[in-house]
């Protein structure tokens, strides 16, 4: 387990994108997964400044909302295309289809694209604050493919600020299961600010449990924690 403390939030970014860098210096046809949320975006930024050269890669999103189709401003197809997709050369890129009408045979197609693409070389990783990763909320088993999951109460409540209003935050979303996300070769997961700062102990230092979906981290052969300060400030040893 590495774990990198930044002193802020460029610098975070900063450091993701080497990462990505360097692994597509060794593998132009890299197989990457990507997160959303907004502690990505300094991250997808600097990929943009760069131009870093994703023309071979492939990359899988974690996760997508129930029923936003891919023209909606919150769905992750959005988000993708405008934060990172519309500004680079990417290869392939799939993120799941909110809209599909049977979820299942969605998450079985996009397990198939997984295995297709030989596995996902490196994955990036946002966190929520009760420690759920792609939209694997606690109790989440650790190990799950990529399926139907209900949103919990609290990442409703994170995201509705992205939204008109709460309301109309979708309450399912299809995601990558955990077994999905720890079958990746490299897990590197960005953290960012004091909203952060107690799940981050929690993921790195307590007990590896279902309840902290995020804990199962500790068990991965080649994981990073990218922290900023704030997210790391409860730490043992800071
Ligand atoms: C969303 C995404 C996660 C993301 C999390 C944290 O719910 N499904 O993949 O990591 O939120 O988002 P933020 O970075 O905005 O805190």
């Amino acid at each position: 387990m590495n774990i990198v403390i930044c002193s802020d939030y460029a610098e975070l970014s900063a450091k993701a994108a080497d990462i990505l860098e360097a692994a597509l210096k060794e593998k132009p046809n890299l197989v990457i997964g990507f997160p959303t949320g907004g502690t990505p975006v300094g991250f997808y930024e600097e990929i943009v400044k760069r131009q870093l050269d994703l023309s071979q890669a492939t990359a899988f999103n974690l996760d997508e909302y129930i029923g936003l189709a891919a023209d909606h401003d919150q769905s992750y197809h959005y988000y993708m295309r405008h934060h990172l997709y519309n500004h680079v050369k990417i290869g392939k890129w799939y993120v799941p289809d909110g809209t599909a009408a049977d979820p299942a045979a969605e998450g079985e197609r996009y397990e198939a694209l997984i295995k297709e693409a030989g596995g996902i070389d490196l994955m990036f990783l946002g966190i929520g604050t009760n420690g759920h990763i792609g939209f694997n909320e606690p109790g989440s088993s650790f190990a799950g493919r990529t399926q139907k999951t209900p949103l919990a109460e609290a990442t409703i409540e994170a995201n509705a600020r992205f939204f008109a209003s709460k309301a109309d935050v979708p309450t399912e979303a299809i995601s990558m299961g955990i077994g999905t996300i720890t079958d990746a070769k490299r897990i590197v997961l960005l953290a960012s600010g004091p909203t952060k700062a107690a799940i981050m102990k929690a993921t790195i230092e307590g007990p590896v449990t279902e309840e902290v979906p995020a804990s199962v981290l500790q068990r991965h052969p080649d994981v990073t924690f990218i922290l900023d300060k704030a997210a790391a400030a409860e730490l043992s040893n800071e």
